[in-house]
């Protein structure tokens, strides 16, 4: 089953049904986890807001292990992670979507892997491609196919580098000139660990991003919140579309 992790500006999947709320007992949180049983036609999907129903769990505190475990216990198998970034590529302006494949972690401190106790052996995984290929071609299929239905022209990035940055303040300038010389397109605060872990649980995870705003100094202006949360609601609506289109395709299979 697929599962969809909502970001900033997407708490709610409004334009689908809903089919039940659930709330998951994990072994990492003592609260339960909320998530939402949807269905678009006869597919039913997971819906889990990464920052909580109220959208009142910075990056840095949130639950990234209770998340996951909760998706894995609801028998999610793919998981499409939506994120915020903001943008270092020129490609990727603010309102631009992104699918990226790659991933440097500069976050720090969170509780980032489920192999730390009761094990019977150290145990690694592979991470050389942070993000599930087939489920990313998935997510770029359903893109290029809601452009094509809206009539958009909606800017597609297929591919790119995500950096994680530990928040919740935005970087400076000269931090975003150093991932910019690492080699990262955009940057953001919540992918890792979850695309680690999701890994750990031999989930399918891939990630669309949503470019809100330049990263820093990379425009004239400083960065205004104002801006970036228009630029959210215009932008997490064709999110919203294109994750209609991937749970449609999914169906498919
Ligand atoms: N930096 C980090 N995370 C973000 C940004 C940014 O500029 N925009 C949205 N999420």
């Amino acid at each position: 089953m697929l599962a969809i992790i909502g970001g900033t500006g997407l708490s709610k999947l409004e334009d689908f049904e809903q089919v039940a709320s659930e709330a998951i007992k994990t072994p990492f949180s003592r609260s339960k986890i909320r998530a939402t049983r949807m269905r678009i036609g006869q597919q039913e999907f997971v819906f889990l807001p990464r920052h909580g129903p109220r959208h009142q769990i910075p990056p840095h505190k949130i639950n990234y292990r209770a998340n996951i475990w909760a998706l894995s216990e609801l028998r999610a198998t793919q998981i499409v992670a939506v994120n915020a970034v903001g943008g270092i590529h020129s490609n990727l302006l603010p309102g631009s979507l992104a699918v990226p494949d790659q991933l440097i972690d500069y976050s720090y401190g969170r509780e980032s892997t489920f192999f730390e106790s009761k094990l019977k052996q150290v145990s690694h995984i592979d991470f050389t491609n942070p993000y599930t290929e087939t489920l990313r071609q998935t997510i770029l299929r359903a893109a290029n196919t809601t452009n094509k239905r809206l009539k958009m022209r909606q800017g597609i990035m297929e591919g790119g580098t995500y950096a994680c940055t530990q928040g919740p303040r935005l970087e400076t300038a000269a931090e975003i000139r150093r991932l910019e010389g690492d080699g990262c397109d955009m940057v953001g605060m919540t992918g890792m660990p979850e695309a680690a872990l999701a890994r750990e649980l031999e989930l399918d995870y891939a990630s669309l991003a949503l470019s809100v705003n330049w990263a820093a100094g990379l425009s004239e202006d400083l960065i205004s919140l104002d801006e970036i949360h228009t630029v959210i609601e215009r932008g997490m609506s064709f999110v919203s579309a294109v994750l209609g289109e991937v749970v449609r395709i999914t169906s498919h299979r």
